[in-house]
């Protein structure tokens, strides 16, 4: 059994990555794994004021805000998604400020082997579109010292519709369902 946490960073309740993470949770659940699961389009989370507060005063961001919630779980988990459209040819601004707030537990996470997996979703139909996302995820894991643990990019699904229409939820509950400890 692994810990497995899923950041959403889609503004869409009901959208095209919503789904993908939906499928990757019946995946990862029908495999026996916990899951916990952050809509974070939703919660009150600031931007990292790059203050070095945390730096200074034990890992105390000077936020009080819903990092609280998802702190526990970054730190424990076995497994994080990263599960966001593509806006720009990035990650929402959404998830990446959550993923910025990694900041004040850094070394803490750098020092703690984990899986990253992504699952992303945007509206062009040709495969560069997402090569500045990919390579940002690559990155992360390189850094962090985390493995990959694999990614659905669904290349070509503007809305959920298009989505639902291909292989894409399939291939997030496979990945879901194939999430293996190290
Ligand atoms: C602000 C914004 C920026 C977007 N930027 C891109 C982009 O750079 N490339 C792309 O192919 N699609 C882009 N899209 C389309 C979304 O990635 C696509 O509609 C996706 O399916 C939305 O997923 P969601 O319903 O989970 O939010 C953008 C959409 C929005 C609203």
């Amino acid at each position: 059994m692994m810990k497995v946490l899923i950041l959403t960073g889609s503004p869409h309740p009901q959208g095209t990555t919503a789904l993908l993470a939906d499928e990757f949770i019946i995946g990862a659940k029908g495999a026996g794994h916990e899951v916990v699961r952050f809509d974070t389009a939703k919660l009150d989370i600031h931007p990292c004021l790059g203050c070095f507060h945390c730096h200074n005063n034990d890992g105390r961001c000077v936020y009080d805000d819903d990092m609280k919630q998802i702190f526990p779980h970054l730190l424990s988990a076995d497994a994080i998604v990263l599960v966001t459209p593509l806006y720009y040819f990035g990650m929402t601004a959404q998830l990446k400020r959550v993923i910025d707030r990694y900041f004040s537990v850094n070394s803490i996470l750098r020092q703690t082997p984990k899986q990253l997996c992504l699952l992303a979703a945007c509206g062009d139909k040709e495969r560069w579109a997402m090569d500045a996302l990919v390579v940002h995820y690559q990155t992360l894991c390189r850094y962090l010292h985390w493995q990959e643990g694999g990614m659905v990019l669904a290349i070509g699904a503007y809305t959920r519709k298009d989505a639902e229409e291909s292989n894409y939820p399939l291939m997030a509950k496979n990945l879901g369902a194939g999430l293996q400890p190290f």
